[in-house]
């Protein structure tokens, strides 16, 4: 006979992320996902109707994404006294360095292209709102930022979440310490 699983808290606790910030993560993870399988294609394909399905979502999702982005970081900010640790040593700071670099690169990324955005001459309507009316003229500096940082912070960024998942892929091969179920697992795996 099983016995039913306690749900997951809303916040996190000392052993494991509660519903609120798996919900943010898994979601950041799969938007992060068709964005760089659209950029990875484009990259790869040039200008073909796939690159087009993927490509032309790409400052919606990455708008969507920036939202998520920043609530993730007031979440984790509300939560920062009661959450999993990183551990003791060199892994812990490790970890700690790694998951700063994730959060302080995954928000410049957008804000990057929402800079240029403002600045642009084009206007910025996702969803067809106009959030930013167009630029005449446009704001050079905004503009340059935005070039000089989205693109390859973009990929920075693809490369730390690479970094990321390889780590989560280790701790659950080598260690085998339970990393993943923090994020993934049910209570009876994860939490107290
Ligand atoms: C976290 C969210 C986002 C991620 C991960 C992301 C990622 C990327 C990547 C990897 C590229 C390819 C760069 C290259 O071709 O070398 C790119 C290009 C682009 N992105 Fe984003 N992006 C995001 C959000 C946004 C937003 C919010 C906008 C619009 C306001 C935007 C607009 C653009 C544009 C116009 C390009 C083509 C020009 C360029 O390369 O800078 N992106 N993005």
């Amino acid at each position: 006979m099983t016995l039913p699983t306690p749900s997951l808290p809303l916040r996190d606790t000392a052993r494991a992320y509660g519903r609120i910030t798996r919900l943010l993560h898994w979601s950041i993870a799969a938007l992060m996902l068709w964005q760089f399988i659209g950029m990875g294609l484009r990259l790869a394909l040039g200008r073909t109707p796939l690159v087009s399905f993927f490509v032309g979502s790409h400052q919606q999702v990455g708008t969507v994404l920036f939202l998520l982005i920043a609530l993730r970081l007031l979440w984790s900010l509300a939560n920062r006294r009661n959450r999993p640790g990183h551990g003791a040593g060199l892994p812990g700071l490790a970890a700690r360095l790694g998951h700063g670099a994730l959060y302080l690169v995954m928000l410049i990324v957008p804000v990057a292209a929402l800079l240029r955005a403002y600045g642009g001459e084009r206007g910025f309507a996702p969803f067809g709102f106009e959030i930013f009316a167009a630029q005449q003229p446009p704001i050079g500096w905004m503009v340059g930022i935005g070039d000089a940082l989205h693109g390859e912070l973009g990929w920075l960024l693809l490369a730390l979440i690479a970094g990321h998942v390889l780590m989560v892929g280790l701790h659950e091969g080598m260690w085998r310490d339970g990393t993943l179920a923090r994020m993934a697992g049910g209570r009876r795996r994860a939490g107290p």
